[in-house]
């Protein structure tokens, strides 16, 4: 007997900790974990080192055509890395910086259809988990499993800053608050695959949930889901 592959999306605002819940069921699962918000990052990131004038939409579309986004396994660290033209920038792309324009970059139409048509792609063979903002409402409006994640403010504000932190000893609880404030305003607000709710999305709120329970909780889900096939 085996179990049926299925895609479950994750949706959530910044911090509710979508990342470690979709790096858990991939590891646990065999399934691939693709960070879709790592590919808004690096897009980022390539705009700001190369200048690009983010009002402008021929530049915009000469950038996105020079840049190839890839994501490969790293055996030490145990998950997919994401590679901008053939470097590693998974180094850079949580920088501060970088954090305080995604949201623009994300909000651009152009850069949204080529993120979302690489994101489709990976999902033909399903057996992936995929953390974002419109993965269960725009890119796989037919998951099988969708997940909406949400955790009070306070909450995301002080687990985005003890991440931070590691890296960046200066950053104030109040820098990342602010952050966080203008990051969820952007993307629930922006015209184009607005951060919301799938109809057909289960709520998870982890406020005062453990780590373990909230895996115990979710692997029922899939479960439900996953119907044992003969193999
Ligand atoms: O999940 P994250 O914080 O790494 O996402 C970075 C930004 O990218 C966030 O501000 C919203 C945007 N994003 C998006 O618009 N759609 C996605 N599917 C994933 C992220």
């Amino acid at each position: 007997m085996a179990y049926h592959n299925i895609i479950i999306a994750i949706d959530g605002f910044s911090s509710c900790g979508k990342s470690t819940l979709a790096k858990e069921l991939a590891k646990h699962l065999g399934y691939s974990y693709i960070d879709s918000g790592a590919m808004y990052r690096a897009v980022t990131l390539y705009f700001l080192r190369n200048q690009v004038s983010i009002s402008d939409p021929a530049s915009v579309a000469e950038a996105l055509s020079n840049i190839n986004l890839a994501f490969i396994y790293n055996e030490t660290n145990k998950t997919s890395e994401i590679y901008l033209n053939d470097e590693n920038v998974e180094p850079y792309i949580r920088d501060m910086i970088v954090a305080e324009k995604v949201s623009e970059v994300a909000a651009i139409k152009e850069v949204r259809k080529f993120a979302v048509a690489q994101q489709q792609q990976m999902g033909l063979q399903k057996g992936i988990v995929m953390d974002g903002r419109d993965i269960g409402s725009a890119v796989f409006p037919d998951a099988e499993l969708k997940i909406f994640m949400t955790a009070d403010p306070e909450v995301r504000v002080m687990r985005r800053f003890k991440e931070m932190y590691v890296t960046n000893p200066h950053i104030t609880i109040d820098e990342v608050r602010h952050n966080l404030e203008l990051r969820d305003y952007i993307d629930s607000t922006r015209e184009e695959s607005p951060l919301h709710r799938a109809a057909d999305a289960l709520i998870l709120d982890n406020s005062n949930l453990s780590r373990d329970e909230q895996f115990h909780l979710v692997l029922e889900w899939v479960r439900e889901r996953t119907k044992p096939v003969k193999a």
